[in-house]
């Protein structure tokens, strides 16, 4: 999806919707929320906004790089390291001046802004298999169809974030398989394909992890690229994202 433009809007209230920007905003969203149920999203232009000020804990990053003004950038892994202290900073002692958790990114949360359904939910590779029972399930109640949307970078195409859309497409294709429920999955069909190389070492070459690498965020590739470590599954609704599923 990727616009290029802020002001854009999509409708899909008719379907279940996975967004997916596998390096990096899916994942270390998914991080941010094994360590609290609530993460604000924001523009990065309005990172520094007053009504911000002092509230949050902020991250960051613009073309991969932290924002100077933010506590911490958009690594997963950099969340992981400082756990201990961001933990603290939202559970103060005394639970005064407990602060929430602020976002924003070049891409990820800039698509999760402008997409417009009830149904709004993240997918990563960390969270692949966790994201896609938890939609199905969700699909199936309301009679709704699934649309998994790579966010890519900036109108570009990303393959990283296409081989996530074809893990999750693999197992909703599973689900649907063991419900003996039929499904339209041609669209999909090239990316489940590509899932079935080799697809570690083709988002190792793709554009956004050279990016990464040559800013010194190597371990956040491995990191973003392991299947199915996070039992976890955020959804989107008015500028927050809450864990709606802690397995
Ligand atoms: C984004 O949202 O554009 C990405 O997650 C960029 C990044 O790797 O930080």
């Amino acid at each position: 999806l990727s616009p290029t433009d802020n002001s854009a809007y999509y409708n899909y209230n008719d379907y279940c919707v996975i967004v997916i920007d596998v390096l990096r905003a899916s994942t270390t969203i998914n991080v941010l929320l094994e360590l609290h149920e609530k993460i604000h999203i924001t523009e990065v232009e309005n990172i520094d906004n007053e009504m911000y000020k002092d509230k949050f804990i902020k991250f960051g990053e613009k073309n991969g790089k932290k924002i100077e003004s933010c506590d911490y950038g958009n690594s997963p892994l950099e969340v992981r390291l400082n756990k201990d202290n961001i933990l603290n900073q939202l559970n103060n002692n005394d639970n005064t001046n407990n602060k929430e958790i602020l976002l924003a990114t070049t891409n990820g949360t800039r698509v999760l802004k402008s997409i417009i359904s009830d149904n709004i939910f993240i997918g990563s590779i960390t969270n692949a298999k966790y994201v896609a029972d938890y939609v199905f399930n969700v699909a199936n109640e309301q009679n709704k169809n699934i649309i998994i949307i790579p966010s890519h970078r900036k109108g570009m195409f990303a393959i990283e974030d296409y081989i996530g859309a074809g893990l999750i497409a693999k197992y909703i294709l599973k689900n649907a398989n063991k419900y003996d429920i039929t499904i339209d999955i041609e669209n999909l069909i090239p990316a489940i394909n590509l899932v079935k190389s080799d697809w570690k070492t083709k988002i190792i070459n793709s554009a956004s992890a050279k990016n990464l690498k040559n800013l010194g965020y190597e371990g956040d590739i491995i990191f973003c690229s392991s299947e199915n470590t996070q039992k976890i599954v955020g959804m989107y609704k008015d500028g927050k994202i809450v864990n709606i599923k802690k397995i």
